[in-house]
């Protein structure tokens, strides 16, 4: 199993901390956020790991991050010159995937939960993490996913008006070598991107094929892309162990 880090894009929401760093690179309480999403796929037992970046921050990011000798990993990167949707990481990253399963998480991901179980067990396919939200209203801008009674999915909505489950998508994904032929064949959605979720979208594609599985956690998850999330994740964090490299 292989990892991939999505660290690219622009951020606009959190401007003007982002205008001339990555928001992957910002404070969360103690380390870079960058340092989460790594964290979690060790936890995990990844360690050869592909970091997508973009072109103005690929200096800071090597100059930080390195080889990933200093964290037992073997770091590998790749520049997106455009933010062209979450699905472009697996074009970019085909190469350096070789036919292996891969985990990918979102650079701005904060997790506190080890994912080895489900990751070790993933058994080709594609397999996405679910969390149940109490608050309808954040359910509503989120990828919200209907499960059967055995925790199967029946769909997958982006930001719908009405939700049909309180279960949601993290960004998290596990999928088998044949994603990187979906990716390519993937048309951009409405707002012009190449999607993991929404319509058309890869997870949408394994969904298709009857190949899609869910995994429900119960732990802390937060998207540290706005300045309430990026402050709750700080806080969240302030106390807790964790390496410092
Ligand atoms: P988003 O939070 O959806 O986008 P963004 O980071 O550009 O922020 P904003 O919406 O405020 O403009 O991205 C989620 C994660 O994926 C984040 O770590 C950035 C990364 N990303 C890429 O690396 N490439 C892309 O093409 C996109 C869309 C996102």
């Amino acid at each position: 199993m292989k990892g991939i880090i999505l660290a690219g894009g622009r951020a606009t929401r959190l401007r003007p901390l982002t205008w001339v760093i990555s928001k992957q690179l910002l404070p969360v309480y103690d380390k870079p956020m960058i340092y989460y999403p790594i964290e979690t796929l060790i936890k995990a037992g990844i360690k050869d790991i592909l970091i997508i970046i973009s072109p103005e921050n690929s200096g800071l990011f090597l100059n930080l991050l390195g080889t990933g000798e200093q964290f037992g990993c073997h770091f590998s990167y790749v520049i997106q010159k455009e933010p062209r949707g979450l699905a472009e990481a697996f074009i970019l990253a085909e190469d350096f995937l070789d036919k292996d399963d891969v985990t990918m998480i979102l650079g701005d991901n904060i997790f506190d939960h080890d994912f080895s179980k489900e990751i070790q067990s993933f058994k080709g396919g594609g397999q996405i993490y679910l969390k149940k939200l109490d608050n309808v209203e954040d359910v509503k801008r989120l990828g919200v996913v209907e499960l059967d009674e055995n925790n199967k999915v029946i769909s997958i909505e982006e930001k719908p008006e009405k939700p049909k489950s309180m279960y949601v998508s993290v960004g998290l994904y596990t999928y088998d070598h044949h994603v990187v032929e979906i990716a390519k064949n993937l048309k951009p959605s409405a707002r012009g991107e190449l999607e993991i979720s929404g319509n058309p979208s890869i997870n949408n594609t394994y969904l298709d094929n009857k190949d899609l599985k869910a995994c429900v956690f119960d732990a802390y998850w937060q998207d540290a892309g706005t300045f309430e999330s990026l402050l709750e994740a700080g806080n969240h964090m302030s106390g807790k162990a964790s390496i410092k490299l």
